[in-house]
């Protein structure tokens, strides 16, 4: 309800103004889900750099050789990174500095846009369905189309300053990521030895591009929370950004990789739609982002979505005797409600097997 939110919101911000030293019994995880900090603080280069400027090299085989590079690092890994991606670091730094600004506005003035829980959009604490304690960090959802959204948001956020300078910086972001995702989407297409235009279908449509901004505030006790908890994202594709602090950390081989911060990268996930649409020859991966004692982070999540409506399913090249398909074909809609339902957290099976 929206009250259960307002008292979460205000039992962080609480916790937050007071600079407790002691972390509130609302937010001690499961022993299973903690961090374990002391292990696992190295940072990892393990998740593949690419550079997308080869895409501009006359080589054909420089270009064939960057597009392996993805498809293998979605096959292992489910993780990638991308360097020259087109997306100018000036515009990075502006958004990152509006959403600081966000951030740092008054609760009063942040539950104005306040999220009931379990949708997307608007400011909260990040609530799944069945968890019962909460994560370490306040998150504002927002959707790219239609553009009123961002401007309704911004003018209630900013009403006392200069409402239009946080819609359109934040607009000319998720716009810059959502042709960075597109190009994305066909690489990956064509990784699969399909088409590259194949899966285009699924992002005509407007209303595909959303966002998450998440604000993890430095914790007292970092062992023993946790920022975001271990989950798979559903959506096509997500292109994060962090800032200089760690946090993001992917399950691989049974262990918590954390990824290397590098502020001129973004990190790009399959999600399980692409998982279901490459019938599993790509992995979406479990990942969950850590806390640290001494200095907030900031990550920006975009995610890449077909319509509702739309059919999810693996196409008959990639269905052979040896691979049978996995999924019955599902809505977006359909997955959506049940990926609440079945959330991993709550150990739940997520994926809609045959
Ligand atoms: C996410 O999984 O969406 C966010 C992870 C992070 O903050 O690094
Ligand atoms: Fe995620």
């Amino acid at each position: 309800s929206n009250a259960d939110t307002t008292v979460r919101n205000k039992s962080l911000m609480f916790a937050l103004m007071h600079k407790v030293q002691e972390l509130p019994p609302m937010f001690v995880e499961a022993e299973d889900q903690r961090p374990v900090l002391e292990m696992e603080a190295k940072a990892s280069d393990m998740i593949p750099i690419v550079d997308l400027s080869l895409l501009n090299s006359d080589d054909p085989a420089v270009r064939n050789a960057l597009v392996a590079d993805i498809a293998e690092a979605c096959e292992k890994f489910g993780f990638f990174q991308v360097m020259n991606h087109g997306v100018e670091e000036s515009l990075i730094r502006r958004c990152e500095a509006e959403a600081h600004t966000m951030f740092e506005l008054p609760l009063e003035v942040k539950e104005r846009v306040h999220r009931p829980p379990q949708t997307s959009f608007g400011y909260g604490a990040n609530t799944w369905v069945n968890q019962t304690v909460m994560h370490w960090a306040e998150s504002f959802h927002m959707q790219l189309y239609p553009k009123s959204n961002i401007r309704e948001f911004s003018s209630k956020l900013f009403a006392e300053s200069d409402p239009t300078k946080f819609s359109s910086t934040v607009e000319e972001y998720m716009a810059k990521i959502e042709t960075l995702a597109r190009q994305l989407l066909e690489l990956l297409t064509e990784g699969l030895g399909l088409e590259p235009t194949l899966f285009n279908h699924y992002v005509e449509q407007e209303r595909m591009m959303s966002m998450r901004f998440n604000l993890y505030p430095p914790c007292p006790q970092p062992d023993l929370a946790i920022g975001l908890r271990a989950h798979t994202d559903p959506h096509l594709l997500t292109i994060l950004h962090q800032d200089e602090i760690a946090g993001l950390q992917v399950h691989i081989d049974d262990q918590w990789i954390t990824v290397k911060p590098r502020p001129n990268c973004f990190v790009v996930n399959v999600g399980d739609l692409f998982q279901v649409l490459s019938n599993t020859k790509y992995k979406s991966v479990l990942h969950r982002a850590a806390v640290n004692g001494t200095s907030k982070r900031l990550s920006l999540a975009c995610f890449l979505n077909p319509p509702l409506s739309a059919t999810v399913e693996a196409p008959p090249e990639l269905i052979t005797p040896e691979r049978p398909q996995v999924y019955r074909p599902f809505t977006w809609g359909e997955y959506l409600s049940n990926a609440y339902k079945f959330h991993p957290a709550t150990g739940g099976e997520r994926h809609e097997r045959f």
